[in-house]
């Protein structure tokens, strides 16, 4: 059970769930979501800090909501606030952070640094963005595929766009639970060969697929599901004009929608720039389910810490 996995454990990628504990943990969200967590308090009397080196709106915030609706305590912790600014090294601080904490929420680089932080840490430490996944994001993407579609296997999931931290999760977890994964980026964006190669072996046991492609059209063909993300990704040094071109053949728009399926769904993990990797007309029409998709990160973030604390 996906409960007696994640209990009391660091939270870092989605590498660590099988197939049928991904499919438990998104089913026991759902439950969550329904029933509410009234009287529910496994963090009554926790602190959990929010350790924060990048900017966010919906994880910092969602954390924040999940954390007191569950009876705690957060406690934002931007990284320029702290002496790390100041020199003093992100292990350091995470060693004296786990003295006064029960959990660490961390956004910050690379996924090394995150490791490092978890390591140096005897609290669990829970992935809210590094350069190379966004597990968190990818559980609130599945519990709104269940919602909108019922179902996850032999699902037609495409993605549109720069292979960043967000794809790598959503490739994990679609593979996981045995969708056929359509990965569309230009020459040079494609995502990690090792995580590739990951999701590959992942497709063996759960029978889905994936497939990479620089074609745009072919991977929305028949789509289920649409989705895209920025097109530089936090963190790239790539000059906005050039990635700009590079990518616009990649934008969802109106003529995207009309080679997927008639009910495909779209979504993104916002922040969107509107009028690049989406109009405006897609983003806010009738397929766009993205609203709900980031309503669902509270929901799976609260199904997150009370299968950690719980
Ligand atoms: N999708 C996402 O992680 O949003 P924020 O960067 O606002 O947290």
């Amino acid at each position: 059970m996906v409960k007696h996995v994640l209990r009391g454990s660091d939270f870092l990628s989605l590498s660590g769930l099988s197939g049928n504990e991904l499919e438990d943990f998104v089913y026991e969200s759902c439950r969550l979501k329904k029933e509410g967590t009234k009287g529910f308090r496994p963090l009554s009397n926790r602190s959990i800090g929010l350790l924060f080196e990048k900017p966010s709106t919906r994880t910092r915030v969602s954390f924040e909501v999940a954390i007191l609706s569950l009876g705690g305590h957060p406690l934002v912790l931007q990284a320029e606030e702290l002496q790390m600014r100041r020199g003093e090294t992100i292990e350091d601080t995470a060693k004296v952070l786990s003295r006064y904490l029960d959990g660490l929420v961390v956004r910050t680089f690379g996924q090394k640094r995150l490791e490092s932080i978890a390591a140096s840490s005897d609290i669990p430490v829970i992935n809210a963005l590094s350069d190379e996944c966004h597990p968190c994001q990818a559980l609130a993407d599945m519990l709104t595929i269940l919602e909108y579609k019922g179902e996850f296997r032999q699902l037609e999931l495409s993605y549109l766009g720069d292979g960043n931290n967000v794809t790598h999760s959503l490739m994990r977890a679609g593979t996981k639970l045995g969708m056929n994964v359509h990965i569309a980026t230009p020459c040079g964006h494609e995502p990690m060969d090792s995580i590739v190669s990951e999701c590959e072996e992942y497709c063996e046991i759960s029978g889905g697929s994936l497939k990479l492609t620089d074609e745009p059209f072919e991977a929305a063909e028949n789509a289920d599901i649409l989705y895209t993300d920025v097109w530089v990704s936090m963190g790239s040094s790539e000059d906005a004009d050039e990635a700009r071109s590079k990518f616009l053949p990649f934008q969802v728009n109106e003529k995207m929608l009309e080679v997927a399926s008639d009910d495909v769904i779209v979504m993104h993990c916002l922040p969107a720039h509107r009028g690049e990797e989406i109009t405006d007309d897609v983003i806010d029409g009738s397929h766009s389910v993205v609203w709900d998709q980031a309503e669902n990160r509270l929901h799976a973030q609260i199904a997150l810490l009370a299968m950690i604390y719980g």
